[in-house]
């Protein structure tokens, strides 16, 4: 999986490209991220990509071209890409849309900062806009991250086992809960079933044990 990402500041990617899950994925050649500096397409000698609002307010705006610019430089090598707008204003991430996105083979992330894009990009050269949740970050580029890691994830190869079958929201469940050594600490004991070496039955109260946590946490994942 391609991952393309036009922002202010690629540096900011480095956080999970130098280690862990991605970084790992990343060495395998199961994921490529490449960072677009924006300002690389701006027309000016101060770089600016932004101007004030037409209309006036508080804010700046960031502008059509670098961005247009930016996305044809990118789809001469990733024709197909589909290019995705990090906003408060987009489709709610969840489970379910992850796993729609990681088929895929390419995507690109627009990151904004500032008061937002102009709203001509939206409406001409992005295919989907998304939100991680119902508040207002800085800029695009967590919201990106956040979803190159869920994806990420959900690749073959990626967790060395099918492990990310198993994480909450798969299934529309909460995970169950896990424990490890020692049996006990401070008088808390690991449930006597995960010991008893009989895994049909452990796989039973897991299940059981998701639906409960569901029910109690989370009661609108299983309307769904
Ligand atoms: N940019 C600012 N807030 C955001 C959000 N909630 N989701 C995605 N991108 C954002």
């Amino acid at each position: 999986m391609q991952f393309n990402i036009i922002t202010l500041f690629p540096n900011m990617f480095s956080a999970i490209s130098d280690e862990g899950v991605i970084a790992r994925a990343i060495k395998k050649s199961i994921i490529s991220i490449k960072t677009w500096q924006l300002r690389d397409f701006s027309d000016n000698q101060y770089k600016n990509v932004d101007d004030k609002p037409y209309g006036g307010g508080a804010g700046m705006v960031m502008q059509v071209k670098p961005i247009r610019d930016c996305l044809s430089e990118i789809k001469q090598d990733s024709p197909n890409t589909k290019v995705i707008y990090l906003s408060p204003q987009g489709r709610k991430l969840n489970q379910q849309l992850v796993e729609e996105l990681s088929v895929l083979d390419s995507i690109t992330f627009l990151c904004g900062r500032y008061e937002g894009i102009d709203e001509r990009v939206i409406e001409n050269d992005i295919d989907m806009e998304v939100s991680i949740g119902d508040y207002v970050i800085s800029g695009g580029e967590l919201a990106a991250m956040v979803l190159i890691d869920a994806i990420g994830r959900r690749l073959s190869g990626v967790l060395g086992n099918e492990s990310s079958l198993k994480d909450s929201f798969v299934n529309n469940l909460l995970d169950h809960p896990h424990y490890t050594r020692p049996e006990v600490v401070d008088g808390q004991r690991v449930p006597e079933v995960l010991l008893s070496g009989h895994q049909a039955k452990i796989d039973d109260w897991r299940q059981a044990q998701s639906i409960e946590k569901t029910k109690l946490k989370r009661p609108d994942l299983l309307d769904d």
